[in-house]
């Protein structure tokens, strides 16, 4: 008989990014079940300070990675990058984020976490609250395996708070930490390598 965690560790081990999605619609109770997952991760002082923004329509994702994209062609500009390089990037940035059927802002509500005077105490509890965060979406990721379909988890609003919250009609505590792309994988995804566990650890 095989040892009931085999199949937690498979799991675990048999999820990939996937960045290209069918078109196949995501129905609201699948979608639903694995956002629960993402708040059943634990958090600092059990302040659950993560938000998800849930953008199914298309007209809505297509309009958030248009405003990333401007933002990321400037930076790329100010970089000093080829423009056909610029380009390239801009347009798979945009065909990534409009091409998910399903695309979860993931936010952290500052509000939720304790107040400091000193930068170094408030640091450390912003740290917290986005590794809060950061479960919540790993949650979301290993559930969205689960269910069959594939998830990528995507920097770009970290780069463009400002933009995220202003276009989606966030509160001004909402701090965008990413998103992630959900959907049925147009291709499994690749296994990237890992270190090995003894390079990242530390037996005392
Ligand atoms: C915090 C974070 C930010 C990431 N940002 C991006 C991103 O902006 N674009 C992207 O294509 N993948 C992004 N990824 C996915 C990583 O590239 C991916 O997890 C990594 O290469 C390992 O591959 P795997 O997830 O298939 O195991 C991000 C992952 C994390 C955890």
């Amino acid at each position: 008989m095989s040892d009931p965690a085999d199949s937690f560790y498979k799991l675990i081990e048999g999820r990939h990014s996937v960045r290209r999605f069918k078109g196949t619609p995501v129905v609201e109770g699948v979608l639903k079940r694995i956002l629960a997952a993402g708040i059943h991760a634990p958090s600092a002082h059990n302040r659950q300070p993560w938000r998800f923004v849930v953008l199914r329509a298309l007209e809505a994702r297509e309009r958030l990675a248009r405003r990333m994209g401007e933002r990321l062609r400037e930076d790329l500009e100010r970089d000093g990058l080829e423009p056909a390089a610029i380009e390239r990037d801009v347009e798979r940035s945009y065909a990534r984020i409009s091409g998910a059927p399903v695309v979860v802002v993931v936010c952290m509500d500052q509000e939720t976490m304790d107040e400091y005077p000193d930068p170094a105490r408030r640091q450390a509890e912003f740290l917290m609250g986005v590794q809060g965060v950061a479960m919540a979406g790993q949650n979301i990721l290993l559930a969205a395996h689960a269910e069959g379909l594939g998830g990528c988890w995507i920097c770009a609003p970290l780069f463009v708070p400002n933009l995220v919250r202003d276009e989606l009609g966030l509160p001004q505590s909402w701090s965008p930490q990413g998103l992630i792309l959900l959907g049925y994988p147009a291709d499994p995804g690749k296994a990237r390598g890992r270190k090995r566990l003894g390079e990242v650890t530390l037996w005392k």
